[in-house]
Parts: structure tokens; C-alpha cells; sequence
């Protein structure tokens, strides 16, 4: 394929590279003329392992030149990938005149090209980015249509520095959000030797999931070094406790406990999670990351209150109010939190769930309902028929099966706010709404 690159910095001049060398014929644009001489005389534009002999072999092999003339390129090629920076301004959102400044080049070239030409950004951009800038400034610049006169795509880049030759053979996945299925087919077949998943999905999407992968090592290497302040000051060597901590990967490195929903709960995660924070201020350890946890965990449960009380409905049905399914705990559930404080606004509400049924349930549950949520207990029944017909809105507090085929069946003058995503192809229905999606 004949392949224009934008900009050749870190991302471009690896893009650059490895597609040449695996034997696409590449053109490399930068304004700066230093960066274009030095790939023109097969020498790499940046220190990067392996980069500069890649570089050298392809440029020699009449498969990679460069230039500072966008009209070039883009007549000299099919599809465009833009590497321009995106860097942070002052007040921390991203500087994307680089990015619109290339769209109105490639668009006024585009304009006047007889082929169907393909613009693939690789830049890192905020969701929004590609509809609310990308697309119009190209469309504008070429008086063209994305998706119809021209292919458009979001192919976020993993890369990371210092290992970014080998990354670009082996990368974690190979993501493209794409204008259209063609565009998408022809992209997703540039990557199709790689190894790792290739996942096809919408623009949007593809640019959340590059900066909800950042965040999340961001994340974990702030999590970590907190573990280790505290596990120093008990003596303890955290190197030990995060391989152990590692070679979980059912529940600690996994899926699980990744899916967007409702607050935590439960008799443990509350009752650790305050244990650690408090013996870490005990300890004079600092821990912002741990100690946010249970004020965010906090949040969630005023977003469901919130969403609850959006409808302007007075008549809640809670379906599932134990902190998860197949369990009758409780202790710390959020959604009995959730139930609290609508009682307290002055809501009428039904509760059902069939693990917590007071005739059955023996010992501290049932001392505890008794005892600390008496009032909760009142409003409990046996019939989920009874709560679906009394209710305006319906709350599906926990993921019991059961409440799987309600969402389809459940009349559509009624609200149904789902915490948990019990039913995935209800997703869009008019009615139904998640608390986080
Ligand atoms: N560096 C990384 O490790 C990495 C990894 C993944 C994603 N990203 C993202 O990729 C993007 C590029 O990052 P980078 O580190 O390669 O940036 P960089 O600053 O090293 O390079 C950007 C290049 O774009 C050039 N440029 C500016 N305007 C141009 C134009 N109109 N036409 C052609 N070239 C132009 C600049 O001269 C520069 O050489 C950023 O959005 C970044 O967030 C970077």
C-alpha cells in the first residue's frame, strides 16, 4: 500500500519505519527540514532502539523517502496516518492545532485527488475529538463526505518509548474506529500480520480506550508505590506482596471488578479499604489514591440517588438490594444505602429480592435487618409481580438472573434503571437506562 506519514516525532518515525520495512511503499511529512534530511539520508530522526537500521534498509530499498510538501504525499499515496503532537496546555486540556492544521492540508488535497483517499488519525485525542474537530475541518477543507468520498479512521497508538520498534510488532491489540466498514476492512489489513487481538468499533469508542488505558497505568503505578509506602513502614518488602499480588489473575489482574455499575459493598472491600487508609495515616503515610476511594465509591451511590430522582416519579421498586447476587448480605450493601436515603426524601417504595426473604434467612443478617434496618424490612415482598405493578421507576439493584427477561417484559410506561447491566441487548431500549453507560 503507498502510505503517507504526518509528522515524525516518536509515533510517526516508527510508523514510518516498520511499515516500510514490511514492504509498504511510505512517505514521511514534517515541517521541520532537518528531521525530513536526516530520514532522506536513511538516518533516524529519533534515539530509538532498532529504528535507525529499519530506517536505513527501507529508505536504501526505495520504500521510505520524506518531505516537507503535504501535496506530495497525499497525491503520492492512499491513506494518510496522522502522528502530529497533541501536547497538554496550561490548563491541562490538549493544544490540537497541529492536529487541525494537518486536516486542512490533507482536505485541500484531497479535494482535487480522483481516488478514494483514507485519513487515519493515531494522534492521542480526547472522545469527541474526531466528530467535533477531525471530521468537520476535513470536510470542510475537501468539500467532502467521511465515510462516502472519503475513509476516516482513529487508530490509537500503544507504543511505548524506548521499546517502540518491538511494540509496534507486538502489540497489545490493534484498535481501529473507523467512518465506515470499507475503511475499516483496508486499515484493519495494514496490521493483519501482527499479533494481538484487532478490534473494529466506532470513533468514539476508539478514543476513550486509549486514554482509559493510560489512565489506568497511571493508575496502577501511583497504586503500587502507595502499597509500597505503607508496606515499608510495616517492614514488610512490597516487591513480595505485588508478585504475589500479580500472580492473581482471576480476581487482582482480570476483568473482574472492571465492569462499569453501582458502588461497592459488601462486609470486606468497605470495612479493608478504611482499615489500610486509617493505618496509613497512622503510619504518616500519604496516600491520596487509596484514601479517594471510598469518597469516589461515595459519589456512586448519590449518582444513583440522582438518577433516581431525575425521573420525577415517586413510586420505586427496588429489584435485588443484597450488595450482589446469590448472597443475602446486607451489610454495607450501597443499594440499601440508595433505598435510605429515598425513604428519607419521602419516596414510596417496594423491595424485592429473593435471597433476602425474612422467613428463611437465620443469624446476624437476619439481626441485622431486624435490628439496624427495621424500616427497610417493612417494605419487603415476597411477589416481584407486586413491586413491577406498583412501581413508576424500577431500580435492578444486583445482577440475579431473574431480572434478566423483566427488563424485556416490563411495560414501557415504566422507568427501569439498571446498576448492574443485567441485560445487555436491552442496551438502547427507550425506558431503560444505566447508571454508567
Ligand atoms: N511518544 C509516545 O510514546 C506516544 C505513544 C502513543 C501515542 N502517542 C501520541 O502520538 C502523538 C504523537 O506523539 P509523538 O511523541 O510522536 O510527538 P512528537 O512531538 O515527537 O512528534 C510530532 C511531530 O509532528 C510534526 N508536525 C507538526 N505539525 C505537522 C504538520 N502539519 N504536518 C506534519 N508534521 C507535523 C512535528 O514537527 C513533530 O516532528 C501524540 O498525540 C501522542 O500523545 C505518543
Amino acid at each position: 500500500m503507498n502510505i503517507s506519514i504526518f509528522g515524525l516525532g516518536y509515533v510517526g518515525a516508527v510508523s514510518a519505519g516498520c511499515l516500510a520495512h514490511d514492504g509498504h511503499h511510505v512517505i514521511g511529512v514534517d515541517p521541520t527540514q532537518a528531521k525530513v534530511d536526516l530520514i532522506n539520508a536513511g538516518k533516524t530522526p529519533i534515539i530509538e532502539k532498532d529504528i535507525g537500521e529499519i530506517i536505513a534498509s527501507s529508505v536504501k530499498e526505495g520504500r521510505l523517502r520524506a518531505t516537507t510538501d503535504c501535496k506530495d504525499a497525499v497525491e503520492n499515496s492512499d491513506v494518510s496516518i496522522v502522528c502530529v503532537g497533541t501536547p497538554s496546555q496550561l490548563n491541562g486540556s490538549l493544544d490540537l492545532k497541529f492536529v487541525r492544521r494537518v486536516c486542512e492540508e490533507i482536505g485541500s488535497v484531497i479535494k482535487d485527488k480522483s481516488t478514494r483517499h483514507i485519513v487515519v488519525i493515531r494522534s492521542t485525542m480526547l472522545p469527541g475529538t474526531m466528530a467535533d474537530i477531525v471530521q468537520p475541518t476535513l470536510e470542510q477543507a475537501s468539500g467532502m463526505i467521511a465515510g462516502q468520498d472519503f475513509g476516516l479512521c482513529i487508530n490509537p497508538e500503544f507504543l511505548r518509548e524506548s521499546t517502540a520498534v518491538y511494540d509496534f510488532y507486538n502489540p497489545p491489540k490493534t484498535v481501529v474506529g473507523a467512518s465506515d466498514d470499507t475503511t475499516l476492512a483496508e486499515i484493519l489489513a495494514i496490521y493483519e500480520a501482527l499479533p494481538g487481538p484487532k478490534i473494529g468499533t466506532d470513533l468514539a469508542t476508539a478514543e476513550m480506550v486509549k486514554y482509559t488505558d493510560n489512565v489506568w497505568h497511571a493508575l496502577k503505578v501511583a497504586f503500587a508505590n502507595e502499597i509500597g509506602n505503607i508496606a515499608k513502614k510495616v517492614n514488610v518488602d512490597s516487591h513480595k506482596v505485588m508478585d504475589i499480588f500479580c500472580q492473581d489473575t482471576k480476581l487482582n489482574i482480570s476483568p473482574y471488578y472492571m465492569k462499569p455499575g453501582f458502588a461497592f459493598g459488601g462486609s470486606c472491600l468497605p470495612k479493608d479499604v478504611r482499615a489500610l487508609v486509617y493505618k496509613a495515616g497512622a503510619l504518616d503515610v500519604n496516600t491520596p489514591v487509596l484514601s479517594s476511594i471510598l469518597p469516589s465509591n461515595k459519589q456512586q451511590v448519590e449518582n444513583g440517588i440522582n438518577l433516581v430522582t431525575s425521573k420525577g416519579k415517586r413510586k420505586i421498586g427496588i429489584l435485588g438490594f443484597s450488595f450482589k447476587a446469590g448472597t443475602d448480605d446486607l451489610r454495607e450493601s450501597p443499594i440499601v444505602e440508595l433505598i435510605e436515603r429515598l425513604l428519607g426524601k419521602g419516596y414510596e417504595l417496594k423491595l424485592y429480592d429473593k435471597n433476602v426473604n425474612l422467613a428463611a434467612i437465620v443469624g446476624a443478617n437476619k439481626d441485622y435487618i431486624l435490628n439496624q434496618i427495621p424500616h427497610i424490612s417493612k417494605l419487603m415482598v415476597t411477589d416481584i409481580d407486586d413491586v413491577i405493578n406498583a412501581s413508576e421507576v424500577l431500580v435492578i439493584g444486583n445482577g440475579d438472573e431473574q431480572f434478566r427477561d423483566v427488563v424485556a417484559t416490563i411495560p414501557k410506561d415504566k422507568h427501569v434503571i439498571d446498576l448492574v447491566r443485567i441485560n445487555e441487548d436491552a442496551v438502547g431500549q427507550e425506558g431503560y437506562e444505566g447508571i454508567c453507560w
